[in-house]
């Protein structure tokens, strides 16, 4: 551990404390003791088991399934840390829940991922780390400052290492547009998107067709998250239709609920491939799921944070 860091005060809430522990074991230092659970009424209890007045204090809680129990604890999280006077409260959250629910894009419904963040900084956090959320616009829900981590460089640097000859990167959704260009711009491959359309307020997505030319050639499917994995089998579809040959599908994050797993099986593609911002479970794992570590992107970004250095220069 290096003397600058020692001010540092890292815990994890109960929803991944594997990742915390890969955070703290990417930057040598050992994790914050904090005692969590539930009374019988369900109500959360925190108390952090050391001193953390003035401390620089990080809280790793992506919230992800029990995604209500995640955020709250998290909240719950920063308000203890907040009256125990840590110095400077940093949300940390690989994945940000309700990052779908952006606008009002029809009458009578709720901006749930403002709320949210108008929630987590009313509890007392002073800036936010995440990683791709589902639209940039979201982090100017957020009156404090926010660092949007890019889940594209480990997973550009795993695919830069294999033999991509062939390829065409391939967009879900005309909305993942930017994300699987930047991938193709790394990667020097060509781009296409797949044209869908959502059914109603349900899971339910078509594909209608692909912008961009795929037969015979193999597809590199992205998209930013995957649900009911609904969205890429779609595609995987149109694109056989196509003529695609190897079809290889990444996900940012692998949320997986439902009948995701048994899509992603029955879907027959050459490799899968997820960051592990969000827990997959090992009968959530497929033997041709690859897995990206995200953690020493979140430790670095931390350590930079920690000691006032760029962290947009960790992109470049
Ligand atoms: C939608 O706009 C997102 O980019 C993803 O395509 C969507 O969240 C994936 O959900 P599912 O796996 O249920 O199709």
């Amino acid at each position: 551990m290096t003397n600058e860091l020692v001010d540092l005060a890292i815990f994890s809430g109960r929803t991944y404390p594997a990742f915390a522990e890969a955070i703290c074991a990417h930057l040598g230092k050992k994790q914050g003791e904090a005692d969590i659970f539930e009374f019988a009424n369900e109500n959360i209890f925190v108390r952090y088991q050391e001193n953390i007045r003035s401390r620089d204090v990080f809280l790793v809680q992506p919230l992800v399934r029990p995604v209500s129990t995640s955020i709250v604890e998290l909240l719950i999280m920063i308000d203890a840390a907040r009256r125990a006077s840590a110095g400077r409260i940093t949300a940390v959250i690989p994945y940000y829940a309700y990052g779908r629910s952006d606008k009002k894009d029809q009458p009578r419904v709720p901006i749930s991922g403002r709320l949210l963040a108008n929630l987590i900084e009313t509890a007392g956090a002073d800036r936010v780390i995440t990683m791709n959320l589902h639209a940039g616009q979201i982090q100017g829900f957020f009156n404090i400052p926010l660092d949007e981590l890019n889940g594209l460089y480990p997973m550009s640097a795993y695919f830069a290492s294999r033999d991509m000859t062939g390829y065409t990167v391939v967009a879900t959704d005309v909305g993942g547009e930017k994300l699987s260009r930047d991938m193709a711009s790394r990667l020097d491959l060509p781009l296409a998107i797949v044209e869908k359309r959502r059914l109603g307020n349900t899971d339910n997505v078509q594909a209608l067709n692909v912008i961009g030319d795929v037969d015979g050639r193999n597809a590199l499917l992205i998209d930013d998250e995957i649900l009911t994995a609904g969205t890429m089998v779609e595609a995987v579809g149109i694109l056989r239709e196509k003529g695609a040959r190897e079809i290889v599908l990444a996900g940012y994050h692998a949320i997986l609920g439902g009948p995701a797993v048994q899509r992603l099986r029955d879907a027959s593609v050459h490799e899968i491939v997820f960051t592990d911002t969000v827990p997959i479970p090992a009968d959530k794992r497929l033997p041709n799921m690859k897995i990206i570590p995200t953690a020493p992107v979140f430790g670095d970004a931390i350590q930079r944070i920690h000691t006032g250095q760029s962290v947009g220069a960790l992109f470049q």
